[in-house]
Order: structure tokens, then C-alpha cells, then sequence
């Protein structure tokens, strides 16, 4: 693991100090070689997100995914040794373990994996545990709106705070979990106008997915954005390429060659 070294490294009081003077960056990494590019690219904060399961390994939700999985594919994004903050989605249902348990598998992440901090679902029912990480010196991003961990209950996926409940009760979240010490909070599917209104009043960033223009920052899942995901692409999810397409015609042309003995030449 590389020496830790802050001129060179985004950390909280960078990501902090972005509020207000320009946009966050933030993509998904989940291997070496993305994190190496992403990086490359001046990314802000690379999440490896426990989106690797549907996304890479072919689950059917995040909630599938485990500990170990999510150590083995920080590890990997920690190697390539970004400058960009590293920071880990702590995957069900870690986070609603004792606080014993959450701080040791918190504490896995950045010790066995090399992560600078996680991300914890869950707004002012998570506000203590995530207090407790903080004080421990582990940085937290919250992550409000839709909990993708929560499908199973809440039945799919889909938008938050388009009912004045919900827009309150995402407001009293976001305050909660900037009030429990977390350095930036994830807006994910929360209704535009009620995205500004928390990016407004917060004094952390907020970075959004599928929440409007007025966040403090963006975040995407990497594989959508490079054209990569395989079935269903979210709406607000952005395509910059089609390598998907690239490499079935690669992996075509390859097939080709071998079969008509043109490789080797
Ligand atoms: O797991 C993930 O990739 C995430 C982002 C969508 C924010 O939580």
C-alpha cells in the first residue's frame, strides 16, 4: 500500500473544500485497471460501490454481495494508487450490526483493502453509528434517497421525495447524517427540486445520481457510463462510449481469425 500522502491525495478537507467552488467527480471502480483510468482522467472520489454485484457479477441486486467481496475488489482499485479518494460501500447488512461489528468491518476496509473512508446507506436511523465511525477517525459518506440494500422491502426501484413526507422526511436525513460528522453526502434518485433545497441547506457537498443538476457533485456507475451494463441502463445514467459494442466486435473479430487461420500469422 502505497505512503499516504496528503498533498497528493483528495481527502475530506478536499472534497469538502469543493463546495460552492466547483462540481465533485465521482465514478464507481470496482478492479485495477478502471481505477488506473478513472484516476488518469482527475476523477475526484473513486466508489467501489457494492454495485459490483449487479454490475460485474452478474447478481440480481446489491444485497448478495459481501464483506469479503467488497475488501477483494477495494484492494484491487487501492493498487492502482489513484489520487482520487478511495472509499467503500459497506454492503448489506453490515451497517446494521452491532457497532462492535460495523467499526471492524469499517476498519477491514481501510486496513486489508485500502480504502480512506466508507459509505454507509441510511439517513437519521444511521446517524449513530456513523457518529461512532467518525469519532473512531473512519470518514463517512452518507447516502440518501434510494437505499438500493432496501429492495427487498421497499419492492423496486424508483424516485424519492415527490410527497411533501418524503421530502421531509429526507431533509431531517441529510441534516442527521451531516450533524453525525459525515464529510459528504450521496443523493441517489431524490427529486430534483428537493435535491437543491438539501444541497442548499447542508454544509457538507452533496453528490448526486439520479437527483438533478443542484448537487454539489455527480456520481455514476462506471460500466454505464463507458456503455458497458449489460440489460437495463438507468435513464439519468449518461453514455460517454459504447465499449460494450467495441469489445463484442473485438472479440468477433478475434473468433474469425482463429477460425480461418489468420492468428497466428
Ligand atoms: O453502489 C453504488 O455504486 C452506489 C452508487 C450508485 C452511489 O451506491
Amino acid at each position: 500500500m502505497p505512503k499516504f500522502n496528503s498533498s497528493s491525495k483528495v481527502n475530506t478537507q478536499t472534497i469538502r473544500g469543493l463546495k460552492g467552488r466547483r462540481p465533485i467527480t465521482a465514478l464507481t471502480a470496482y478492479d485495477y485497471i478502471m481505477a488506473r483510468l478513472a484516476g488518469e482522467a482527475g476523477v475526484d472520489l473513486l466508489l467501489v460501490g457494492d454495485s459490483l454485484g449487479t454490475t460485474i457479477l452478474g447478481m440480481p441486486t446489491t444485497v448478495q454481495v459481501t464483506l469479503e467481496m467488497m475488501l477483494h475488489h477495494t484492494a484491487a482499485v487501492a493498487r492502482a494508487g489513484p489520487s482520487a479518494m478511495v472509499i467503500t460501500d459497506i454492503p448489506f447488512p453490515e451497517a446494521h450490526r452491532s457497532q462492535d461489528s460495523l467499526l471492524d468491518a469499517s476498519a477491514r476496509c481501510i486496513r486489508e483493502g485500502g480504502a480512506e473512508g466508507v459509505k454507509i446507506e441510511g439517513g437519521a436511523a444511521m446517524a449513530g453509528k456513523i457518529s461512532a465511525l467518525v469519532e473512531a477517525g473512519i470518514p463517512v459518506l452518507g447516502h440518501i434517497g434510494l437505499l438500493p440494500q432496501q429492495v427487498y422491502r421497499l419492492g423496486g426501484y424508483r424516485k424519492f421525495g415527490q410527497t411533501p413526507v418524503e421530502r421531509e422526511t429526507l431533509i431531517a436525513d441529510a441534516l442527521a447524517v451531516e450533524e453525525a460528522g459525515a464529510f459528504a453526502l450521496v443523493m441517489e434518485m431524490v427529486e430534483s427540486e428537493v435535491a437543491r433545497e438539501i444541497t442548499a441547506r447542508l454544509k457538507i457537498p452533496t453528490v448526486g445520481i439520479g437527483a438533478g443538476p443542484h448537487c454539489d457533485g455527480q456520481i455514476l456507475v462506471s460500466h454505464d457510463v463507458l456503455g458497458l451494463t449489460q440489460g437495463n441502463v438507468p435513464s439519468f445514467a449518461k453514455q460517454y462510449a459504447a465499449l460494450g459494442d467495441s469489445m463484442r466486435e473485438a472479440f468477433r473479430q478475434y473468433v474469425d481469425d482463429v477460425q480461418n487461420r489468420k492468428h497466428p500469422s
